[in-house]
């Protein structure tokens, strides 16, 4: 069967690797995909944000499946044109995307469906934002660009003058573009943050393992935001009990509201959840696969993922599948970013990348073929490692091992991925000696 799967970062390298170890028989095409990705399909120079050239390749190379990766394709209709092209896709159209690509929009959605979240408002002036911090919310409060900011558009501020501050940026002088129009004041949410897959056919979900993020550069939750510097799965605070309960109050009331206001969501709801002490609270949906959560999630994964991306892409409805299977492992990625990442990082450094166990994934994120066929650096995050044990120190251990083991000038990657995880094992170890 052949796939064309969208996107060239660590997430679909993970994509790729699943598909191609699920199925040997599948003929998998990627665009642009990167040069991991380049070992496991054949690639196409074609960006993601060029929809009339993905739809052209798609028709070209008759494909049973379109996998859609990153957000601005979808958010640009790119399942809209395929659909309307006849041909299969996985991923949301352009109306449902927004739920990741419209913070305001949705926060209204869910406010009104009871869908527990944060309270928050709206603004187009700073003026009114200010009010609202002033009168209704204090410090700490949460800033938010309402549109697509590469990651960047949440600013927890802890008093009420950096909050002024962001605003001012947010609104005023327009650091996040149009991304950045609207902006949201929220109430601040203590707890753990969990990002919570779930594949969905608009009516009913299949979720994943939960997994956490990691979004400081430095160890410790120090240095500025990035788009994730690492992630682990699964998390041992998010039991069954957990998962059903989030399906119930949150998931399935959320596919609910979105086909009452006319787009139905089927691809990935990505869930970025708080575990307050009221329960589990929406931070936000995101309408694909995280990364790198994927990176650490898919390798797990025993059961198939061609059969539900297959069946949602196709209009059939998921309810009666059987849950998702995993390997009673863990898994534990960290990324390795280049010199500079997240505000500049530096291309064309040469890599040396050594060779790897099977219980060690290295995806691809920000690599290229220099003009003398070396590897090197074209992006921020540069790897994604994944190592996979019995246990989660043991997997914790070989990740950080074998991050270090990937070189090129300025590498930098956190020494500290799963920390909660590895507290909490301490803890639990603890009371039983
Ligand atoms: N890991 C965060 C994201 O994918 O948006």
């Amino acid at each position: 069967m052949k796939i064309l799967l969208v996107g060239g970062g660590g997430r679909e390298h993970a994509i790729a690797d699943a598909l191609s170890r699920e199925n040997t028989t599948i003929d998998l095409v990627a665009a642009p995909g990167n040069p991991g990705i380049g070992q496991l399909a054949r690639t196409a120079p074609v960006n993601v944000t060029d929809l009339d050239a993905l739809c052209a390749l798609a028709e070209a190379e008759q494909v049973k499946l379109v996998v859609v990766g990153p957000e601005a394709p979808l958010a640009e209709g790119l399942v809209d044109m395929l659909r309307m092209r006849g041909i299969p896709a996985f991923g949301p159209t352009a109306g449902a995307a927004t739920v990741e690509t419209s913070k305001a929009d949705t926060k209204a959605m869910m406010l009104k469906a009871g869908i527990p979240t944060a309270l928050a408002e709206t603004f187009r002036d700073a003026k009114s934002a200010k009010t609202a911090v002033l009168t209704r919310y204090g410090a700490p409060v949460v800033i938010k660009a309402s549109g697509l900011a590469a990651g960047k558009g949440v600013i927890v501020c802890h008093t009420k003058a950096a909050a002024f501050d962001a605003i001012d940026r947010m609104l005023d002088e327009k650091v996040f573009g149009d991304a950045g129009a609207e902006c949201l004041v929220e109430a601040f949410m203590t707890g753990e943050e969990l990002s919570l897959f779930a594949i969905s056919d608009g009516y009913d979900v299949l979720p994943m393992i939960a997994a956490q993020d990691h979004k400081r550069l430095l160890d410790g939750d120090e240095g500025p935001n990035t788009g994730g510097m690492g992630a682990y799965a699964p998390v041992t605070l998010s039991t069954p009990a957990l998962i059903d309960d989030v399906t119930e109050r949150i998931l399935l009331p959320t596919l609910h509201a979105m086909r009452k206001r006319g787009t139905p969501f089927t691809g990935l709801l990505y869930a970025g959840l708080m575990l307050t002490e009221e329960g589990a609270k929406v931070v936000e949906f995101n309408c694909r696969f995280g990364d790198p959560e994927t990176q650490a999630i898919l390798p797990l994964l025993t059961s198939s993922l061609l059969e539900p991306l297959l069946a949602v892409s196709r209009g059939a409805r998921i309810g009666g599948m059987t849950p998702l299977q995993w390997r009673s492992d863990a898994a534990v990625t960290t990324v390795v970013a280049a010199r500079g990442y997240p505000d500049a990082p530096r291309a064309d450094d040469v890599i040396e990348l050594p060779s790897f166990s099977d219980d060690i994934r290295v995806y691809h994120a920000g690599t290229a073929r220099a003009s003398n066929g070396a590897l090197v650096t074209s992006g921020g995050r540069v790897f994604a490692v994944t190592a996979i044990a019995s246990t989660f120190a043991d997997a914790q251990q070989r990740s950080r091992d074998a991050a270090a083991r990937i070189e090129f000038e300025g590498a930098q990657y956190r020494c500290d991925i799963g920390w909660r995880e590895a507290a909490r094992n301490a803890t639990r170890d603890a009371g039983t000696t």
